[in-house]
């Protein structure tokens, strides 16, 4: 079966932390509140300005993985962005990688809006892309600065998100474990707002979400392994969207799965939405937590709703 194999990562992290104690002086909240239901302890925000913003940090982050993988621009079959933040509609995030990085002309850029989801969608359809262009290596990126388009005054928000970008690079391969699953139920349970939208703040219906998202990863993991005839002893890995650290050990229960497969890294990210996945997969690759062949999986729920599993390998 064609698959992808996960090459290299990058990633991108604004300079400015914030902490929950930070947040503690601007909203009525506290660290202890923040931890026990999120498990967030800091997170990172863009600064005002033209410096950091979601097309910078996809350049270096997609510029980072680029080098990790020891290849060339030349070598990038298409470049996809997940993102939710872009900074104009038009040129999109990847075609702004495109433009910094140079990278050829004859192959496809573009952005997928699919929220949390967004990385997942795109490593999905980069796969289509690099089948139908016949191109090898795919740039796949997620990056976000929705801090941008939190209300500093709602505490049921600004504890929770935070900024960065994380980049893959993906190579076509044969006779490797692969499935994916897509999916979508439209609803508004999360709102961000768009350049149609007289709305300039985040708006989250949080239990809603949270009952959504226990209900999907579990449903997604289920059916990447019944696709692919593996159980979850064949995965080294489940690397899930980072929205709540209650989430992912509420899906880990209903699984009754090993937590240790689980990477987490919510406490010092809080929720990057697109970038998530891949800044966990850049940290985790930066720790060398992945050998040869490993089999992971990349599962994340969002706004849209939106849901999106793959089942990868990693390996250059
Ligand atoms: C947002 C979330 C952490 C809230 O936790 P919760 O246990 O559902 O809390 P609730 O929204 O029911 O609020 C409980 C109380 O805490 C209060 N509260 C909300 N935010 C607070 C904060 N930052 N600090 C202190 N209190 C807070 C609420 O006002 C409410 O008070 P009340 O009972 O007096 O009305 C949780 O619902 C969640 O994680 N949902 C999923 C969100 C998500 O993943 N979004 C991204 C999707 S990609």
């Amino acid at each position: 079966m064609t698959g992808l194999s996960l090459v290299s990562t990058g990633f991108c992290l604004p300079e400015k932390v914030v902490t929950n104690a930070d947040l503690e002086k601007l909203v009525d909240t506290s660290d202890e509140w923040i931890v026990t239901r999120s498990g967030i302890r800091q997170r990172y925000y863009i600064e005002e300005g033209d410096r950091e913003s979601t097309s910078t940090m996809a350049i270096a982050a997609a510029r980072m993985a680029i080098e990790r993988a020891g290849l060339s621009t030349e070598d990038i079959g298409c470049c996809v962005c997940g993102t939710v933040s872009e900074d104009y509609a038009c040129p999109n995030t990847s075609a702004l990688v495109h433009e910094a990085l140079g990278l050829r002309e004859d192959i496809p850029v573009m952005d997928v809006n699919a929220a949390c989801s967004g990385f997942v969608y795109s490593t999905i359809a980069a796969k289509g892309m690099l089948l139908e262009t016949g191109n090898k290596y795919a740039l796949v990126i997620g990056s976000e600065s929705l801090t941008r388009h939190v209300d500093m005054t709602d505490r049921s928000t600004c504890v929770l998100f935070g900024d960065g970008a994380g980049a893959a690079i993906y190579k076509l391969t044969e006779d490797t474990p692969y499935a994916s699953i897509l999916g979508a139920r439209g609803g508004r349970e999360i709102l961000t707002p768009g350049s149609g939208t007289r709305d300039i703040h985040i708006k989250m219906d949080g239990r809603a979400v949270f009952r959504f998202a226990v209900e999907a990863i579990p449903r997604c993991i289920g059916t990447l392994l019944s696709k692919s005839g593996l159980s979850l002893d064949d995965i080294s890995w489940v690397v899930l969207h980072q929205a709540n650290e209650r989430i992912i050990d509420h899906c880990i229960k209903k699984l009754n799965a090993p937590a240790e497969k689980f990477f987490k890294n919510i406490d010092h990210m809080g929720n990057t939405s697109a970038a998530s996945i891949p800044l966990a997969l850049s940290e985790m690759e930066g720790k060398g937590l992945f050998e040869q062949g490993q089999k992971l999986m990349i599962v994340s729920f969002g706004g849209g709703l939106t849901w999106a599993g793959a089942l990868i390998t990693y390996g250059k």
